[in-house]
C-alpha cells in the first residue's frame, strides 16, 4: 500500500492493457508497475500510463516489495511460472485464462495458493459479460425451469489472432483449452460440474496450423444436464460465443456481442412460445468489472468466486474433450479437482 492505495502490476501488455486500465480507474488502486518483453510496447504503455516501474523482466515486478497485486497476461505457456513467482512473493494474483494448458501445472499453482495467504482469481472474463451474467441470474431464479440442455461456442478466426511471434500457432496450444475454456467455463458456471465428455475434431480451415481447428464436445453435467461445446478457430464469421440454455419451462439464447438476450419463458409469457428481448450492455472483455470484483475480495478479505479451483476444473474439462477427440470420440471421465 502506498498513498492508501493498493499498488498494482501487470505482466504482458496486449490483453494486459485492459488490466492496466482497470487498475488505473479503480478508486483503491494505483497502477505502479508494468512488464513486457517487447520494449516498444513497454515504452508505449509507460508513456500512456505514466508508471514508475517498467521492465522487460517480470522478476522486477514480482520482487518489488511495494507491489500488492499482479495481473498475469503473458502467453499461456508462462502462466505457471509467473503465477508461482508472484504467489511466493506474497502478491495477490489475477491470471488470464486459461489457467494453464495442462493439469500438472494447474496443481502446482493450487499448491502454492493453498500454502499462501494471497487471493487468486482466474480471469474467466465471460462471467462478467452482461448478457451471460443475466442468463445466469435468470437460470438461477428458475425463469426457464430445470435445465436439460446447454450449449456454447467459441467461434473465432485465428488468422488475425496468432499472437506476438505467433505463439498460438503451436501444437502445445490446444485451441479447445486456450480459447474453448471460455465456453466450457460458461457452461460449468451455469449448469454445474461436468463429469464426462466425448468429442470429435477436424482440421479444414487453418491448414498450416499444427492443431485441429474445429472440435465439438458433448458433456454430461450434474443433474443429468447434457451440454455441447463447439470450438472453431478458423470459421469465416465475426467472433462470438452464441450460447443457449434449454429448461423445462423456457429457453434463453444469448451471446457476448449482442445488445440483448432472448428469453422464452412460460412463467413470464403466459405460455406463449415467443421470444422476448432483454437489453444488455455489450462488454465481452469486461476486465474492469473483473478487477473491481477481485479488489472487493482483497479489500474485504472474502473468498474469490472465480477461484483457482474454477480455473483448474475448467482446464480439466477442456483437456478431457481434447483427449477424447484424439481417441476418436471415446468417452473420457473428467478429473474432479
Ligand atoms: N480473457 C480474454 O478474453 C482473453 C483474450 C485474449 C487473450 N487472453 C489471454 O491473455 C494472455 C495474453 O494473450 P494476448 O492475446 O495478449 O497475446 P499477445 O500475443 O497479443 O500479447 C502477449 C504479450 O505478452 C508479451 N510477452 C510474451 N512473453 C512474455 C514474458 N515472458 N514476460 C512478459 N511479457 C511477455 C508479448 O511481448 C506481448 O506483448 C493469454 O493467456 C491469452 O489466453 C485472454
Amino acid at each position: 500500500m502506498k498513498n492508501n492505495k493498493y499498488q498494482a502490476g501487470v505482466i504482458g501488455l496486449s490483453m494486459g492493457h485492459g488490466h492496466c486500465i482497470g487498475y488505473r480507474n479503480h478508486p483503491n488502486c494505483e497502477l505502479a508497475a508494468i512488464c513486457d518483453v517487447d520494449e516498444a510496447r513497454l515504452n508505449a504503455n509507460k508513456n500512456e500510463f505514466g508508471v514508475a516501474l517498467a521492465s522487460t523482466d517480470y522478476r522486477d515486478i514480482v520482487n518489488n516489495p511495494d507491489i500488492d497485486v499482479i495481473s498475469i497476461a503473458s502467453p499461456d505457456f508462462f502462466h505457471a511460472e509467473h503465477c508461482i513467482a508472484a504467489i511466493r512473493a506474497g502478491k495477490h494474483v489475477l491470471c488470464e485464462k486459461p489457467l494453464t494448458l495442462d493439469l500438472a501445472e494447474a496443481k502446482q499453482i493450487i499448491a502454492e495458493v493453498e500454502k499462501s495467504k494471497v487471493k487468486f482469481m482466474i480471469g474467466q472474463v465471460c462471467r462478467y459479460a452482461p448478457g451471460f451474467a443475466l442468463a445466469k441470474r435468470l437460470v438461477d431464479q428458475g425463469a426457464i425451469g430445470e435445465l436439460y440442455f446447454v450449449e456454447s461456442e467459441y467461434a473465432h478466426n485465428y488468422n488475425s489472432a496468432k499472437g506476438v511471434n505467433n505463439w498460438r500457432v503451436d501444437a502445445r496450444r490446444e485451441p479447445f483449452i486456450g480459447g474453448g475454456c471460455h465456453a466450457v467455463d460458461l457452461l460449468r458456471w451455469i449448469a454445474g460440474e461436468a463429469y464426462e465428455v466425448s468429442a470429435f475434431a477436424n482440421h479444414k480451415c487453418l491448414a498450416d496450423w499444427p492443431v485441429n481447428d474445429c472440435t465439438i464436445a458433448i458433456y454430461k453435467f450434474a443433474n443429468n444436464v447434457i451440454g455441447k461445446v463447439l470450438v472453431s478457430i478458423g470459421c469465416v464469421r465475426p467472433y462470438t460465443m452464441r450460447s443457449c440454455f434449454y429448461g423445462t419451462e423456457g429457453t434463453i439464447i444469448c451471446d457476448n456481442t449482442s445488445p440483448d438476450i432472448k428469453i422464452c419463458s412460460k412463467k413470464f409469457m403466459a405460455g406463449r412460445l415467443d421470444f422476448a428481448s432483454m437489453p444488455v450492455n455489450i462488454a465481452n472483455h469486461n476486465v474492469s468489472a473483473e478487477i473491481a470484483d477481485f479488489m472487493k475480495c482483497i479489500i474485504n478479505d472474502t473468498p474469490v468466486e472465480t477461484s483457482i479451483y474454477e480455473g483448474a476444473r475448467t482446464v480439466a474439462a477442456a483437456l478431457a474433450a481434447a483427449e477424447s477427440a484424439k481417441l476418436g470420440g471415446q468417452p473420457v471421465k473428467i478429473e474432479q479437482l
